[in-house]
């Protein structure tokens, strides 16, 4: 008898038999090889070992969800409310089952960041996030959207990023049955280069402006209109509208008819939202300043959550950030006249969340209130402006790709010289 020796060097002596037609036998044998599989039993073992980890996952879920409800109110207003406590014990034992249009949110990542970024991480990240899954498929509607900003990381001591976040993506639409709507991209134009290392110093990657933002859905069709996230004209378009059009065939072969002439108060915008998060004197961090509260660090910019809360719901429908911080998101559709939660666990960040509800009597005896008042004054047309790849010129001769990829420092021109000298 044919032995099988596993990792662990444990003897597998026993086998068993298994009736099969010959199509399935088959079949098994292809599927093994085709997953690299070095055997039929190998493959049977792995089907077995996803079998025990998806019944380890009810059972993380299970311990995960608070049994009795600690959750409290910790402020309100006549459209919403903000919870302090922790958002699973509000998604199984406070909110309707269906009852959510939107979840707006932002996750905590910060988790992945102390560890060492590999995939062994990216299971703990997706590990953690599955009680909130099943929450959120629990209170989200049919027809409701899940939104969730989360931006990537890189691995330290490489120049080599972690894939916690498609992870995660994959996670929810392969075993959570979300859809993907559509992937966003939130470029942050004043973002620094970061990291340093890799970007100024050693020169093998580029500058890390962007966050993803997955939008996801219950259901291939939720609700939705781009007519209610339109962006300006471009220039060539305006004059076009105004000069009109001629029906004429592209060098693509499109043939663009005069409709194409017609105003339709817009653009659609492309999926990439350009917002700097630059925000730094707003009331808010005067208010924390002030009563010496924390300002949050990881807070998202309002226009963010404004697009989503307009594209994906209709005044009166309700919103929820279950990762609620600084409550950006209550604000926004409390403004935007939406229903509305926010559920965070930290009580000093929903202390100086409290602020941005404060009615302008409140907001009187904050100091920098004349300049704060100045500054909410904002222009509502905002462009950002990008170049396109390789606009500027660069003497190859000169100009080398670096050899060990990053591996070795440069040595600074400076220590050449003395070198040389
Ligand atoms: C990235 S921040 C969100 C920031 C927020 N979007 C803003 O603009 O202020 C994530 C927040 O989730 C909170 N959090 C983490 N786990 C939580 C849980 N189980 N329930 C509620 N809040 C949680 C953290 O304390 C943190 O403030």
């Amino acid at each position: 008898m044919a032995r099988n020796i596993n990792i662990n060097s444990e003897v597998r002596e026993t086998t068993t038999s298994v009736r099969l037609t010959s199509a399935e036998k088959a079949e098994m044998e292809q599927n093994a090889k085709d997953l690299g599989f070095r055997s039929v039993s190998d493959y049977l073992r792995h089907l077995h070992s996803g079998q025990n980890k998806s019944k380890s996952n009810e059972k993380l879920i299970e311990d995960a969800i608070p049994k009795e409800s600690d959750i409290d109110v910790f402020h309100e207003t006549d459209k919403g409310k903000m919870y302090l406590g922790n958002s699973l014990d509000y998604l199984f034992n406070v909110a309707e089952e269906n009852s959510v249009d939107l979840i707006m949110t932002s996750p905590p990542f910060g988790l992945v960041r102390k560890k060492t970024y590999g995939n062994e991480d990216a299971d703990v990240y997706c590990d953690w996030f599955r009680p909130f899954a099943e929450g959120f498929k629990r209170v989200l509607k049919d027809e409701g959207s899940l939104v969730i900003d989360i931006g990537g990381a890189w691995k330290p001591g490489t120049p080599t990023r972690s894939l916690y976040h498609f992870d995660l993506l994959l996670m929810l639409c392969k075993e959570y049955g979300f859809y993907l709507c559509q992937e966003h991209y939130w470029w942050n134009p004043s973002k620094l280069p970061t990291p340093a290392e890799w970007v100024n110093i050693r020169r093998v990657r580029v500058k890390d402006a962007v966050n993803t933002v997955w939008w996801l859905s219950k259901t291939p069709f939720p609700k939705a209109n781009n007519r209610k996230v339109l962006v300006p004209y471009s220039d060539s378009m305006r004059s076009l509208l105004l000069n009109g059009y001629t029906a004429k065939e592209r060098p693509s072969g499109h043939v663009i008819s005069d409709k194409f002439s017609k105003n339709n108060g817009g653009s659609v915008p492309p999926n990439l939202l350009a917002i700097a998060n630059t925000e730094s004197n707003g009331y808010y961090q005067d208010y924390c300043r002030k009563n010496g509260l924390d300002i949050h660090p990881a807070r998202f910019p309002s226009q963010l959550p404004e697009y989503f809360i307009k594209y994906l719901t209709d005044p009166g429908d309700f919103v929820l950030d279950p990762f609620g911080g600084s409550c950006v998101t209550g604000k926004v559709a409390e403004d935007l006249d939406r229903k509305w939660a926010c559920v965070e666990l930290n009580s000093g960040f929903l202390q100086g969340a409290v602020s941005r509800f404060h009615t302008e009597a409140d907001k009187s005896d904050i100091e920098n209130e004349k300049d704060r008042k100045k500054n909410k004054v904002k222009p509502k047309e905002v462009k950002y402006e990008i170049w396109a790849p390789c606009s500027l010129p660069v003497d190859e001769s000169e100009v080398k790709v670096v050899k060990d990829g990053g591996r070795t420092r440069p040595t600074p021109a400076s220590k050449i010289e003395t070198l040389i000298k």
